[in-house]
């Protein structure tokens, strides 16, 4: 069957099923793992023999949405998608393990077309053990494995992006979803891992080939009160890199602060001539 989005990374053809592999009309052919992903990433184009996010990362953040935590962030990145009606094939790229995807065909109406990306095989994985009915691949944000101005949605939740590489994947007046940490985001955890902590900087709206047409911001106070989500939260976060903030955090539990995320909607527009 050949995939609607998919094109293989080496010569951009489009890819199709062939029981246990996708290839292309070149030859060039991606198996398919046992727990239903695919690597679309070459070697030549993996900075670190295991790059992304790690086992214990990944999990910690699973364990953190699983119970919830997010549940707000997850109704308003799925709202955002569903507000357009035509888009049905939907891109999640740096998907994680697959949670706002999961959530986003929870809470549509219409059957969509989810595909999961993410430059680590852990995630990865992890998101295709759990929803059988997406596509997910190992792939990079800088070089995406789809054919040109075939996605109607491409979504980017903290994760890299880079907007050229999405425009060229998104259809004519496909939209670009991006959540962002909004200057408040988690600052009662950072009052603990810094003498001064800083908000997060404003981080500047995209401009060329994509207009602005919607924008969101989900703020709530989270009130962590086991040592389990203490721990979830601070190992989903860069925080849990740092020996010495993870010390002074170690059997925290208790955790007040703030959910603070910005949600960007944008629509694709043709690129001014240069
Ligand atoms: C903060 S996590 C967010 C994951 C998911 N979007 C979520 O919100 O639960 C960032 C994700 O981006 C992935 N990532 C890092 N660099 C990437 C790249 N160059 N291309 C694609 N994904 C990348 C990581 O492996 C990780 O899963
Ligand atoms: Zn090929």
């Amino acid at each position: 069957m050949p995939s609607p989005l998919l094109a293989c990374p080496v010569c951009a053809q489009p890819l199709a099923r062939h029981g246990a592999a996708f290839r292309c009309e070149a030859g060039h052919a991606y198996d398919v793992a046992r727990s239903g992903y695919v690597n679309l990433l070459l070697a030549n184009q993996r900075r670190s023999k295991d790059p992304g996010d790690d086992k214990a990362m990944m999990a910690a953040r699973a364990a953190f949405l699983d119970a919830g935590w997010y549940a707000p962030v997850a109704e308003a990145l799925a709202d955002a998608v569903l507000a357009d009606l035509a888009a049905v094939r939907v891109v999640d790229v740096g998907c994680g393990e697959g949670h706002y995807l999961r959530r986003l065909r929870e809470l549509s109406d219409r059957p969509l077309d989810l595909h999961g990306l993410d430059i680590s095989r852990h995630a990865v994985e992890a998101a295709a053990k759990r929803d059988p009915a997406g596509l997910y691949a190992v792939a990079g944000a800088h070089r995406l494995p789809l054919i040109t101005a075939a996605a109607d949605a491409l979504i980017s939740h903290f994760a890299p992006l880079e907007a050229a590489e999405a425009h060229r994947a998104l259809r004519p007046a496909g939209r670009l979803i991006v959540g962002a940490p909004g200057p408040r985001h988690l600052f009662g955890l950072r009052t603990l891992v810094y003498e001064t902590p800083t908000e997060h900087p404003e981080f500047a709206p995209l401009t060329e080939g994509f207009a602005l047409i919607a924008e969101t911001r989900v703020r709530y106070g989270l009130e962590l009160r086991d040592a389990q989500a203490v721990a979830a939260l601070i190992g989903m976060t860069p925080y849990a890199w740092a020996a010495d903030a993870r010390e002074r955090l170690a059997g925290l539990e208790r955790l007040d602060t703030e959910v603070d995320v910005i949600i960007r909607t944008y629509e694709r527009r043709d690129l001014a001539p240069r």
